[in-house]
């Protein structure tokens, strides 16, 4: 099902998933000598598009299939069924190495931790002039040495010449991050996945990082793809959020729009357990029973309905479609969808 996230169809979209899904075999012994091959769905039929400048957050659970979104996105990962179609060309299968690395160029991560992310034995210099040697880019050696430091200069590390013989060691974590920054923007890309781009910073330097990030991407009018369990960040980073459970997009909206007027129980749930210094602002709490499905064992139906107050015979009877609910608002609830509104619950049953 090809859905319409709030583009027009003429529009051009840097990011366009159709009906993407992601299948990771498992093995399960069953029995000493034999054993059976499983699948574990983490991405489940996702639909996305993206337009230049434009950022989306993706937010849901441990194990949602947050992660695996961002790998096939940056096709770290290919996926099992589905469409990607990258400015239009469509980079499902990419054949030539020649391909992948015009891909690459293009497309790049924000590591979460930028500890491991770089090489502990290059200096600052050299771990950013590797992307630019791979790529072929500066036709010569002082040319490259610019545009690193022109890199460093975006992002704020300077004066740049003091950092360029540095160790990652010799760095405080924030810096780090900007270097891991300045290695994916020196290839001048058109979109970014980040995913928790700043849960392994000190919460001092997290705002800090989250600002400059924001600033490039607006500047350089770059898709962007954050990836984080944290609504909040989302909030102050994306124009867009989807909500995701187990592998599909459950809500998909604006970001304010989710974070205030929340529709699925699910995305209920999530924002009400959002940490807020003013406890007359909370919203009032779902009750979601803690048993999660098995991913290698969905069942059919809605995938929350085991846990939802509000569930219904219908809601296990037939598969829940997203559906535009106005105004770009997409919710994956049958009974929302029937309601016209968001459920609502009084002493824990639904009304
Ligand atoms: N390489 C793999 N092989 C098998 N299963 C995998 C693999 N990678 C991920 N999974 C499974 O796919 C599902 C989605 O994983 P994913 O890492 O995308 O979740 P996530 O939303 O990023 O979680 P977290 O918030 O903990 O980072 C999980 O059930 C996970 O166990
Ligand atoms: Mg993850």
């Amino acid at each position: 099902m090809a859905i319409s996230l709030n583009c027009s169809d003429t529009d051009e979209f840097v990011v366009e998933l159709r009906n993407v899904k992601k299948l990771y075999p498992v093995r399960q012994s069953l029995f000493r000598n034999r054993q059976q091959s499983q699948w574990l769905t983490a991405v489940n039929g996702v639909d996305l598009r993206l337009k230049k400048g434009e950022s989306l957050g993706i937010a849901g659970e441990s194990g949602c299939g947050k992660s695996t979104m961002g790998r096939l996105l940056l096709k770290l990962i290919d996926s099992t069924e589905g469409q990607y179609l990258f400015n239009g060309e469509d980079v499902t299968v990419l054949r030539s190495k020649e391909e992948i690395l015009r891909f690459r160029r293009q497309a790049q991560l924000v590591f979460q931790n930028p500890f491991e992310a770089l090489n502990p034995r290059f200096t600052v210099q050299r771990s950013i002039t590797e992307p630019l040697t791979i790529h072929g880019i500066g036709s010569s050696k002082e040319e490259r040495a610019e545009l690193v430091k022109q890199a460093l200069r975006k992002v704020n590390l300077q004066p740049a010449e003091a950092f360029l013989e540095k160790y990652p060691h010799q760095m405080s974590g924030g810096q780090l991050q900007r270097v891991v920054l300045a290695r994916a923007l020196v290839l001048k890309p058109a979109f970014l996945v980040a995913d928790e781009p700043v849960s392994m910073l000190d919460v001092s330097v997290r705002a800090g990082v989250l600002n400059l990030m924001k600033e490039i991407a607006e500047e350089m009018q770059l898709a962007t793809v954050y990836i984080s369990h944290d609504l909040s960040l989302l909030q102050y980073l994306c124009d867009h959020t989807a909500i995701m459970y187990l592998g599909q997009i459950v809500e998909y909206g604006r970001t304010e729009d989710i974070l205030t007027k929340p529709l699925h129980p699910y995305a209920q749930a999530l924002v009400a357990a959002i940490p807020t210094l003013d406890p007359g602002k909370r919203p009032e709490e779902i009750p979601l029973s803690k048993h999660v499905p098995s991913p290698v064992d969905l069942p059919s139906g809605c995938l929350l309905q085991d846990r939802c107050p509000y569930a219904q015979a219908t809601c296990k009877a037939s598969e829940q479609i997203l559906t535009d609910v106005g105004d770009g608002h997409l919710v994956r609830c049958g009974l929302v969808c029937a309601n016209n509104d968001s459920l609502k619950l009084e002493g824990g049953k639904a009304v």
